[in-house]
């Protein structure tokens, strides 16, 4: 049984989905729950039906679409990916791993294959943290790493996500949200690399062995505030500067390691009053650190402490730490890596194992089924940008792949 990606429809696919954008092309902004989102999730459940899947949404907006198998009693082989995208972000972060999957699907189709098990393509709420400060909010929910207590915890802009998810038409208690063991038999996430390596090295697919152990915390510096004219230097206790100092802190820490997947980013910095006359009072840090090794991305978060101690204690200043999350890394099933490879081999591309860097929600799908995920390469291993690329070909390649490993794993 081989079957044949459709390029074209799925390119098409993609730009429609890229419409759906707060920001203007090429940049895309689809923040979760927000209008693009629902359109997003609207035009997306209209293919999903096109394809005659069986469309069900949980109370969080995590959405699946099933292809019942000859044997629908069995656990289903799950794919999939998100549609949400951070703020100036390109169009194939996530999508890919939605649209391809679905196309997988039309592909399995197309060639008259029967699975034995349900195959279901499931589109994760809110893989980015952008809007609730927490990345993979779906799949952790789906997986029990969140306590559905999160629903009241979690808030943006004042609100509670319970009352915008509800907003946006998702009702139902988030304790049905959880999977119960063993609702799938497996997990596979296509995806674009978001870096340079299989680019770098003319290489089709990436076979992720591990997923790197994501970190991030909140860093509030409260100090004092007052005119920019009138407060003279020695008295001043200003917040922002406390901040770009722990912000420096954050990168040495990640850099003392010495090791190149040591990662470390303070992408969030917003400073209070923020008026160019007034000395900051406040500043709110969002740091985001990031290894392979987790003894080792607990050591640089101790370092990043340490640091806000000393600048706290030298420039008079209360710094408070918040952590978000400190999951551990993930590592991919074994017989999901030899599917994706048995399948490279047979359509005659070539491949290499790699870690991921990035988080997907294939870390949390990990803790409940097996899981793997297939990477494609990405142009010049540029994501997180409006132009962030990923040819034609190499997303029918990831697909073609994608429908064979589903195929395998579901006969
Ligand atoms: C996911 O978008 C990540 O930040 O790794
Ligand atoms: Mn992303
Ligand atoms: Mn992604």
């Amino acid at each position: 049984m081989s079957s044949t990606s459709d390029s074209h429809r799925l390119d098409a696919e993609l730009a429609a989905l890229a419409s759906f954008s707060e920001s203007p092309p090429p940049a895309v902004t689809r923040i979760v729950f927000g209008d693009m989102d629902r359109r997003a999730r609207a035009y997306l459940k209209t293919l999903f039906g096109d394809a005659s899947l069986v469309v069900r949404e949980d109370a969080v907006g995590n959405t699946f679409a099933r292809w019942p198998g000859r044997n629908p009693e069995l656990p289903a082989v799950a794919t999939g990916s998100h549609c949400d995208a951070i703020p100036n972000a390109g169009r194939y972060d996530g999508t890919v791993g939605v649209l391809g999957g679905l196309e997988a699907i039309r592909a399995l189709q197309r060639a008259g294959f029967e699975p034995r098990r349900s195959i279901e393509l499931v589109l994760f709420t809110s893989e980015e943290p952008t809007r609730f400060g927490i990345g993979c909010l779906g799949s952790r929910l789906l997986s029990g790493a969140l306590e559905p207590s999160a629903g009241e915890t979690l808030s943006s802009d004042g609100q509670s996500l319970n009352q915008v998810r509800r907003a946006a038409g998702f009702n139902g208690a988030l304790e049905h949200v959880a999977l119960s063991p063993g609702a799938y038999s497996a997990f596979v996430e296509l995806h674009i690399e978001q870096g340079p390596l299989l680019e770098r090295e003319r290489i089709d697919i990436g076979v992720v062995t591990a997923i790197a152990a994501p970190a991030s915390l909140r860093i509030i510096v409260e100090g004092q505030g007052g005119h920019a004219g009138a407060v003279l230097m020695p008295d001043r206790h200003d917040a922002f500067l406390a901040a770009a100092e722990i912000a420096l802190a954050v990168e040495a820490s990640a850099r003392s390691t010495g090791v190149v997947d040591t990662v470390a980013t303070t992408g969030v910095c917003e400073v209070f009053p923020g008026a160019i006359n007034s000395v900051p009072s406040r500043t709110r840090l969002d740091v985001d650190v990031r290894d392979i090794d987790l003894l080792r991305r607990d050591a640089v978060l101790a370092a990043i402490e340490r640091a806000c101690g000393e600048v706290k204690a030298r420039r008079g200043v209360a710094v408070r730490l918040e952590p978000i999350n400190a999951d551990p890394p993930a590592q991919c099933a074994p017989a999901i890596r030899e599917a994706i490879t048995t399948a490279c081999e047979s359509r005659g591309l070539r491949h290499r194992p790699m870690i991921s860097r990035a988080y997907h929600d294939s870390l949390f799908m990990a803790r409940i089924a097996p899981t793997g995920m297939i990477f494609i390469p990405c142009r010049d291993g540029v994501s997180h940008r409006p132009d962030e690329y990923a040819s034609p070909e190499a997303i029918a390649h990831g697909t073609e792949v994608l429908a064979d490993t589903l195929a395998a794993l579901a006969k």
